[in-house]
């Protein structure tokens, strides 16, 4: 079972995808996270990101899974690094493997896998059993992301242009840009509580499950 959880920044898939992966018993993988080990370390390499994009990819192969574990990559300024190197083709190419394989590694004990980005449905995982699109107003999205971060109210007029900038670049790019695939469940979370979500996005999972228990019987 692969289920995949795209949308922008602050609309909740990080928390959908850790409630869903409780309740199913999924190996998740935050794919953000890998962009933003590999922001930190361009950052910390002092890297110039406009000349020197082939040092970018170099510290892109020495990306990994354990790396998204590192402390330090909540940070807005790591996040939006994150969307300038994942702009360069050879960057998600790279990165691209890693998260396929982790997609299609044997997961047990767990029933299956579950994987958040921006790019899931679309690119990295187009086979995936359930493909879930979470979308907020631009205005929600950083009130909850200033909240996140501890920030004071007078934070968030900073946050939302951030974000706003974030978005437009994830967009706007030319290779895996942020869109819903065509068959993703979306889900406007702009009015909704958390529970709210989980439960919806349950639900869906739910009806794939009975509907692919249902054919394959019928197959039988
Ligand atoms: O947590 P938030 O949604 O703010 O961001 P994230 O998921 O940690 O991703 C940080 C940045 O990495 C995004 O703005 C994207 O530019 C990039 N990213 C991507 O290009 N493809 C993915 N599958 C995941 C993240």
């Amino acid at each position: 079972m692969i289920i995949t959880i795209d949308g922008p920044a602050g609309a909740g898939k990080g928390t959908v995808a850790q409630f869903l992966a409780q309740k199913y018993n999924l190996k998740k993988l935050d794919t953000g996270m890998l962009y933003r080990a590999l922001a930190k370390a361009v950052l910390e390499a002092q890297i110039d990101v406009s000349t020197q994009q082939e040092k970018i990819i170099q510290l892109a192969q020495q990306v990994t899974i354990d790396a998204t574990e590192q402390e330090g990559l909540r940070k807005e300024e790591v996040a939006n690094l994150a969307s300038i190197v994942a702009i360069i083709p050879d960057v998600r190419t790279i990165l691209n493997q890693i998260q396929r394989d982790f997609a299609h590694a044997n997961p047990h004990p767990y029933w299956g896998v579950i994987l958040d980005g921006r790019d899931i449905g679309t690119v990295i995982c187009p086979e995936a059993d359930c493909k879930i699109f979470l979308t907020a107003s631009s205005e929600v999205r950083a009130m909850r992301r200033n909240q996140q971060i501890g920030g004071t109210p007078h934070h968030h007029h900073e946050i939302s242009k951030i974000m706003i900038e974030r978005d437009m670049r994830d967009q706007n790019r030319r290779v895996a840009p942020l869109s819903a695939a065509e068959n993703a469940y979306t889900i406007d979370t702009t009015y909704l509580t958390i529970n709210e979500v989980c439960s919806r996005a349950a639900y869906y999972i739910d009806q794939v499950y009975l509907k692919n228990k249902n054919s394959s019987s019928i197959g039988a």
